[in-house]
């Protein structure tokens, strides 16, 4: 059986760092949203589905969940231009909600910019972004998300729902993958 830590060049951040970061951002979210009658979280799949579930099960606050699923093309390590949506979100009351984006990474910051124009033309009470990792050098679209787990350097990542090629998604923790797996 193939070992996927030995893909792994470095532990970036481990199942303990990211316990506390899903943690801290689920008290600022219950802390800012301490008004809101309808917060809905929106899971971008399908990288964020760990942070998700990690996160909504530490929250206080009642919310409902939605998913998403978009695709940049892009070749191998490289985030695309263009976005599609390949899962879309269907519901009558989004005038109600107060939408929590829940996003994996931002590098370019193309994708979460794409999704907060595409929430709001559809109505949505509120739009906002949270996002486990950031990477700032990377960022080609002026956006700041509003809830940060952290930032890392620009070293491409898998793990902890994060892949490469679809693979890695189910590793505990945050690695830098070694450069000779996708060179
Ligand atoms: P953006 O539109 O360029 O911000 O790209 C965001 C998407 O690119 C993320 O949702 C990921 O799917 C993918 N991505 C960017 N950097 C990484 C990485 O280091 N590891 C895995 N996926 C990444
Ligand atoms: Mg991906």
């Amino acid at each position: 059986m193939h070992d996927m830590n030995e893909d792994i060049q470095r532990v970036l951040i481990n199942e303990t760092e990211l316990d506390r970061i899903t943690f801290r951002i689920a008290e600022e979210i219950d802390r800012d949203y301490a008004e809101s009658e309808h917060l809905l979280l929106l899971c971008i799949l399908k990288g964020s589905v760990v942070f998700m579930s990690e996160l909504m099960r530490k929250l206080k606050k009642p919310v409902e969940i939605d998913f998403m699923r978009v695709s940049s093309y892009g070749a191998g390590t490289v985030s695309g231009k263009n976005i599609n949506i390949i899962l879309d979100i269907y519901r009558q009351d989004l005038d109600q909600c107060d939408v929590l984006i829940i996003e994996d990474i931002i590098d370019s910051g193309r994708t979460l910019s794409y999704l907060v124009d595409y929430l709001k033309l559809k109505g949505c009470k509120s739009v906002r972004t949270c996002t486990l990792l950031d990477k700032p050098e990377r960022r080609v679209v002026d956006l700041q998300a509003d809830y940060v787990g952290v930032e890392i350097p620009d070293e491409f990542v898998v793990g902890y729902g994060l892949d490469f090629a679809e693979r890695y998604r189910t590793l505990p923790y945050i690695g830098i993958l070694k450069p000779e797996m996708y060179k």
